[in-house]
């Protein structure tokens, strides 16, 4: 009996505890702070915000080239790549196509990814049909941008940078899946066929 009363006062002595350390003022909530766009009386034209200086240049990438941000230029979509184009950029577009589009546009570009085959709709093949060999770069990096019928746009998770890159690769893709033997240059062909006979 004598051990509950003191348990029971002991708890009681740490929720008391517990209400004195709560805080009960909302100044954290309450910040005495201009938030964007918000008025305020401190500047004379009651705006919280300062007008930008003159002359101020964004330096996001783009900001000052609009057909690096969307494909297109003034002809259309661009035919060439706004970014240099080295192996890096490739292995690069590689790495994100495996990701975000293998998963429909399978890993070869045939359309027959695991999604399709699980009944999402298929898309046309990348590597045999000619409208898309035909289409320039900017004609992918326009679909990643903004979806393309049933696909639904990839902007808010690839960055501009790397569309270009899966854009890259794709056109890269077309080319190697459409390549024979005698594309193959002869020294390469040659450590090729040796590796195959080592096995
Ligand atoms: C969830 C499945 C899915 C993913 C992931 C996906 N796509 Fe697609 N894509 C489609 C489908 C389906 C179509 C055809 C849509 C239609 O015709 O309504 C399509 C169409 C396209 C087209 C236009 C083809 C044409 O017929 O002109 C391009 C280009 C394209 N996708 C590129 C990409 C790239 C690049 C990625 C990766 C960043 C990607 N897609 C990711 C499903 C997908």
């Amino acid at each position: 009996m004598k051990r509950t009363r003191r348990s029971l006062r002991l708890v009681l002595a740490a929720l008391l505890g517990v209400l004195l350390l709560t805080a009960c003022g909302r100044n954290m909530f309450d910040q005495p702070r201009v938030d964007a766009f918000d008025a305020s009386p401190f500047f004379a034209d009651g705006s919280g915000m300062r007008p930008i200086p003159e002359g101020t240049v964004s330096r996001e990438r783009g900001a000052l080239e609009p057909a690096y941000l969307t494909g297109m230029g003034p002809q259309g979509f661009l035919t060439e790549l706004p970014i240099d184009l080295d192996v890096d950029v490739l292995l690069r577009g590689k790495e994100r196509y495996d990701i975000y589009c293998a998963p429909c546009h399978n890993y070869n570009g045939d359309g027959r990814g695991m999604v399709v085959q699980r009944g999402f709709p298929q898309p046309v093949s990348f590597v045999d049909t000619q409208r898309l060999l035909d289409a320039p770069v900017g004609y992918y990096y326009n679909a990643i941008t903004n979806g393309f019928g049933r696909m639904f746009s990839y902007a808010s998770r690839v960055r501009p940078e790397d569309r270009w890159a899966i854009s890259a690769y794709v056109k890269a893709l077309q080319l190697s899946q459409n390549a024979s033997v005698s594309d193959v240059p002869a020294d390469v062909l040659s450590q090729l066929t040796q590796t195959e006979a080592a096995r």
